[in-house]
């Protein structure tokens, strides 16, 4: 069995390397930047990232300049849509991994800094692997640059307007009349769920695969696999959301029910809910199978994932 804990405290010492020194030439932005990152986390994206690199890749040379910078980025993409998240204009959340959420410690102008800070630094953080590389002779060197311009512009493209910020937009203006026509609201909260979350546990597989040089074949593949696996995530969050304690998941509980929010528990019910939940996730299995490598990191992350408690 997968020992998530330890593989969550590799990625914090990882994160740790990656993060900025911090200053207060620039006044609390760099606290702020480290505040939001480092309180904890399940690290879900990052372990996936190097995992994904892994099942076309054994070089942990080519892993620790390569897929150890693009995994701190997409935790530092995945801190700042969490950051966001909880400001009072979109959940208005005051908890979050335990500890109060940056706009709550710092105040609302610093949450959407510190976001727009950890974004851009994600950048910075991707593009840094160039600099190892200008180290390296050989004929490999050109394409190991293409690998990291097309993993960063998969990154780039799956958080962007059409990906993970496209559907905290449909979050925010989701129907709210509750006589609609229930088939059709299911629908769209799937499409919603894809866009808000799929989409990051996507771009880590697939940018994590495009570094190791897997083919389009194998990405596609890898791609369908985080559709599922994210729809089953944001299923069960929505359930967590209802049935957890603050304990448990370190944030506030009932905030859909605190924004009257429709979600997949109260539009199915919790017992149907956890159905699609499991649905999904064997689809994400069938999926899995069809892939070359040693796959049991991720059919063992499949299984966590079903009836996950935090
Ligand atoms: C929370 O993600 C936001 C959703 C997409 C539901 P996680 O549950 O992965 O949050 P952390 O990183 O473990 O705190
Ligand atoms: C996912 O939705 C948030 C992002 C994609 C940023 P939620 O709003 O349900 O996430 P939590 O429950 O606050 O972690
Ligand atoms: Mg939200
Ligand atoms: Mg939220
Ligand atoms: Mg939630």
């Amino acid at each position: 069995m997968i020992d998530l804990h330890a593989r969550a405290s590799e990625i914090n010492n990882i994160l740790q390397e990656y993060l900025p020194e911090e200053t207060k030439e620039f006044g609390d932005i760099t606290e702020a930047m480290s505040y939001s990152v480092l309180a904890g986390g399940k690290r879900l994206r990052a372990i996936m990232l190097i995992e994904s690199f892994r099942l076309f890749n054994n070089d942990r040379e080519m892993e620790k300049m390569l897929a150890n910078p693009f995994a701190a980025a997409i935790e530092f993409i995945h801190a700042y849509s969490l950051v966001h998240d909880d400001l009072p204009s979109m959940d208005n959340d005051m908890y979050r991994r335990g500890i109060l959420t940056t706009h709550a410690k710092y105040g609302h102008a610093m949450g959407v800094l510190a976001g727009d800070a950890l974004l851009n630094y994600a950048f910075e953080t991707m593009f840094s692997t160039m600099k190892g590389l200008e180290k390296l002779r050989g004929e490999v060197v050109p394409e190991l640059y293409s690998r990291v311009s097309r993993a960063a512009g998969i990154i780039a493209a799956r958080a962007g307007y059409s990906g993970m910020i496209g559907g905290q937009v449909l979050d925010i203006v989701f129907p709210k009349d509750p006589n609609a026509d229930k088939s059709i609201l299911k629908i769209k909260l799937l499409k919603m769920y894809e866009l808000k979350t799929s989409n990051l546990f996507r771009a880590a597989l697939c940018a994590g695969a495009t570094l190791a040089g897997a083919s389009e074949d194998d990405l596609k593949k890898l791609d369908t696999f985080g559709y599922n696996i994210g729809l089953a995530f944001q299923i069960d969050d929505d359930i967590l959301d209802e049935t957890a304690t603050f304990e448990q998941l370190g944030k506030d509980i009932g905030s859909d029910r605190k924004n009257n929010k429709i979600t997949i528990c109260n539009l199915i019910g919790i017992d149907a809910a956890k159905e699609l939940s499991r649905e999904k996730l064997n689809l994400a299995l069938e999926t899995l199978e069809s892939l070359p490598g040693n796959k049991e990191f991720f059919r063992d992350l499949t299984d966590y994932l079903s009836g996950r408690k935090q």
